[in-house]
């Protein structure tokens, strides 16, 4: 990801919404808690909380909306859980694929796809071949994905070519290591929004957040939606972004 603004997106509800919209998408579980319901029922109401958000997200005019949905750490979740987990994400693209792609959604992919199972894996590759043309919104989703993990694959990378003589070393600087992340051409995130009430990035997007606005909500994600969406924006818009100089440049 880099750091290319991106233009608002032609009938769109506002055009001050951010170019690129991340969500840690928390409190699925204290939902379920709350109202004594288990935590798997929590998850698929957080499916339904997403819809909405990536209807409303083509609604303003949102052109990239990433969203965490399986970290590298919840690998030490219960297997049941991750097994829940892992179905959901399985029955999001069969179920909902056909129409992010009819509303002009280009979906891609970023985290290790090493070491997941074949069908998962095929499902991802359909998702993004299927939707590589599309320009309306890009729908990032973050699967088996750790911010580290990311960053220390692009050094390996980048190690090797050193390695195999195809690269100086003097030539490593912060673009060309952003430029070996999963998605290098996506721009960084100008908002992230974390849900639950937690405040911190529990591993996501930590390069590419450095100038990112963070925005922390208390509600559950399963109840997010437009008006909580548009609240995040809302606080976005009256930040000052300064990006280390000293005139502020408006949020949007
Ligand atoms: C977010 O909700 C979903 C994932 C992390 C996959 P949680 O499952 O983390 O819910 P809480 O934080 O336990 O309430
Ligand atoms: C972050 O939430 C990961 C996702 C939303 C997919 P967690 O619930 O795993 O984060 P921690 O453990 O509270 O930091
Ligand atoms: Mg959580």
């Amino acid at each position: 990801m880099s750091n290319a603004a991106a233009p608002a997106t032609e009938g769109s509800d506002r055009s001050d919404a951010p170019a690129h919209v991340a969500i840690i998408m928390d409190g699925n579980g204290r939902w379920a808690a709350a109202r004594g319901l288990p935590r798997a029922e929590g998850h698929r109401r957080g499916v339904d909380a997403l819809r909405r958000v990536v209807r409303a997200s083509h609604e303003l005019g949102i052109r990239y909306l990433t969203i965490f949905s399986f970290s590298s750490e919840n690998w030490s979740r219960p297997a049941s859980e991750i097994g829940d987990l892992f179905g959901l994400l399985r029955r999001f693209i069969r179920n909902d694929l056909a129409s992010l792609h009819r509303d002009g959604v280009k979906v891609r992919i970023i985290g290790e796809r090493e070491g997941l199972e074949s069908d998962i894996c095929a499902l991802l590759n359909e998702a993004e071949e299927l939707t590589r043309d599309n320009t309306r919104l890009t729908l990032v989703v973050a699967f088996n994905y750790g911010s580290r993990q990311e960053i220390a694959k692009a050094a390996q990378k980048l190690a090797r070519e050193v390695g195999e003589g195809r690269r100086n070393p003097d030539t490593i600087d912060a673009e060309t290591l952003g430029a070996n992340l999963d998605a290098p051409d996506i721009p960084d995130p100008d908002l992230i929004i974390r849900t639950s009430g937690e405040q911190r990035l529990s591993n996501f997007l930590m390069w590419q957040a450095a100038y990112s606005e963070l925005v922390f909500v208390p509600i559950h994600w399963p109840d997010f939606d437009k008006a909580a969406l548009e609240g995040a924006i809302a606080e976005f818009a009256r930040r000052e972004r300064r990006f280390g100089g000293l005139v502020a440049k408006t949020a949007s």
